[in-house]
């Protein structure tokens, strides 16, 4: 239909090719994790090629291997993130895997203390930032760099979270100014990079069964705060990590060729709860 960069390639005949991915080039950070897998698997059988990284090395080596068994290209690397040189490191070993970058997707995060604001460690509250957002910045740089010298124009889906936009309590306090702050960067970005066909977006999940939900979840010391983490989610139960692949793909995809600068809530309704709302019981 058109050849203009529109941050998802040329676009298809609407319908379901619309969310394919034929030729494109995907990088995934905390692709060692339950999100960052999922995502990569659902971006490879959408067609990409992916780069994963992970400070985990390891763990990015195994999902390498499964995207792998889909069919699909991959490459690993370690690395962290919160370092600068790293990234640079990170983005060296991208260049000698692939000659072209389509889609980023910032996911690696962090949220190591719980604690009272007036004891706030401040280097945990550094940490949190370097990981949860600044490195956001560093690869969306590194990434716009490529796609604007590609002329193909690209997708940037930084992962966000529900405690972005409303104070969570509990001492969530680093990781909740972090993730507003990928919010405010997601709109930034979009605005700065429109007319060069990069779309930037972000999502902003709920609480989902990833590795340290799962161990809340089974832990009985815990029931009282997962029930009220239920309680905040109208659809009544915590997402599925294999549930943010989805939205993702529609971000990264062709199917979303006009939305940038978006925060999607993908979170089973809390956005939409008022905190003195009654979710009424199924009928
Ligand atoms: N699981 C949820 O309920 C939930 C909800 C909202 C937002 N999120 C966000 O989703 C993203 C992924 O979370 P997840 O649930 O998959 O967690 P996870 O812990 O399973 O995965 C995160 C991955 O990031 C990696 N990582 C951490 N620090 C790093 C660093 N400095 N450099 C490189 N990699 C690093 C970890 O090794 C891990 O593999 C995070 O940004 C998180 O804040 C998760």
């Amino acid at each position: 239909m058109t050849d203009r960069p529109t941050g998802a390639g040329s676009l298809p005949i609407p319908g379901p090719a619309l969310f394919e991915l034929p030729g494109r080039v995907a990088l995934v950070t905390g692709a060692g994790g339950d999100f960052g897998r999922n995502i990569a698997l659902g971006l490879a059988r959408s067609g990409a090629a992916l780069f994963v990284t992970d400070l985990n090395e390891a763990a990015a080596q195994a999902t390498a291997d499964l995207v792998r068994a889909t069919g699909a290209q991959a490459a690993s690397c370690g690395g962290d993130v919160s370092q600068p040189a790293e990234v640079a490191a990170i983005m060296s070993r991208f260049d000698l895997a692939y000659d072209r970058l389509d889609i980023l997707i910032n996911n690696a995060g962090i949220n190591p203390h719980q604690g009272r604001p007036e004891e706030f460690p401040i280097d945990v509250w550094n940490t949190v930032l370097a990981t949860n957002l600044t490195a956001y910045l560093a690869f969306a740089q590194a990434a716009a760099t490529r796609m604007i010298a590609g002329g193909r124009g690209g997708s940037i889906v930084n992962v966000s979270s529900i405690a972005s936009s409303g104070g969570m309590g509990r001492g969530n306090l680093a990781f909740g100014v972090s993730k507003a702050g990928v919010d405010q960067l997601t709109r930034e970005l979009a605005i700065e990079w429109a007319t060069s066909g990069i779309r930037v977006n972000a999502i902003q999940p709920c609480q989902f069964t990833a590795a340290g939900i799962r161990a809340q979840v089974q832990d009985p010391t815990q029931a009282a705060i997962v029930a009220r983490m239920i309680s905040g989610i109208p659809m009544g139960r915590m997402g599925a990590p294999e549930e943010v692949v989805g939205p993702v793909l529609f971000l990264v995809s062709p199917a979303s060729s006009m939305v940038t600068g978006i925060v999607l809530p993908v979170d089973g309704g809390n956005g939409a709860l008022n905190p003195g709302g009654s979710v009424p019981a199924a009928s």
